[in-house]
């Protein structure tokens, strides 16, 4: 079973191991063209403390940006919203979505389709009615979930990132409401 839910203090240990020496899902998959993560234990527990700090005492109704995915019972990453799109404009201020399953072997069983899809169930209760999501065009396991939510594509840039010297698309996707 997967749940959408706010940040505990316990989390704060798989950050530091996902933004140190357990980094693939970014340097492969999330953003390969940003290239290594050399995050330091220290200054991330502090960071991931601090921000915990900030989130822990929210109020039940403010809109959350983001949330960490439990799948039974084992937390195995986050999704987040935000506005400033990578690689297109936002005149609409069109929210967009993002998430990211940091463990290997939680992926690829549906858990990344479940976890969207309740967060896009989760903004429109906020009012919420268009989204946009971002990838690259090697990012196969996100382009098959994007596909599974039914958005479409709305902006292709062709050759626009560079991944082990080729070049890839960056497409922009929305899910109209
Ligand atoms: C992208 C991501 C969130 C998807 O979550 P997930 O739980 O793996 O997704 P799902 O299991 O719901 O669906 C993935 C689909 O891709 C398929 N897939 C997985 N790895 C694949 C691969 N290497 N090649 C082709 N298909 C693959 C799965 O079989 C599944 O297909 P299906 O729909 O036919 O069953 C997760 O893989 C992840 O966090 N990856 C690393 C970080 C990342 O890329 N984040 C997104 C940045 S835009």
């Amino acid at each position: 079973m997967v749940i959408l839910r706010d940040m505990r203090e316990s989390d704060v240990d798989d950050y530091v191991r996902w933004f140190t020496s357990e980094t693939e899902w970014s340097e492969k998959w999330d953003a390969p063209w940003e290239g290594k993560i050399e995050g330091d234990p220290i200054k991330e527990r502090r960071s991931w403390m601090e921000y915990f700090s900030s989130v822990k005492s929210l109020n039940d109704d403010m809109e959350r940006w983001k949330f960490e995915i439990e799948a039974n019972g084992r937390h195995i990453g986050w999704v987040s919203s935000y506005y400033d799109l990578d690689y297109s404009d936002n005149p609409d201020h069109i929210i967009a979505v993002g998430i990211d399953i940091p463990d290997i072997d939680a992926r690829g069983k549906g858990f990344g389709t479940k976890a969207l899809s309740l967060f896009l169930e989760y903004l429109k209760g906020k009012g919420h009615m268009s989204f946009f999501i971002q990838t690259w065009s090697k990012n196969v396991p996100m382009l098959k979930v994007i596909k599974k939510l039914g958005f479409k594509e709305s902006v292709r840039k062709r050759g626009f990132l560079s991944v082990g010297g080729k070049k890839c698309d960056a497409i922009t996707f929305l899910l109209r409401g």
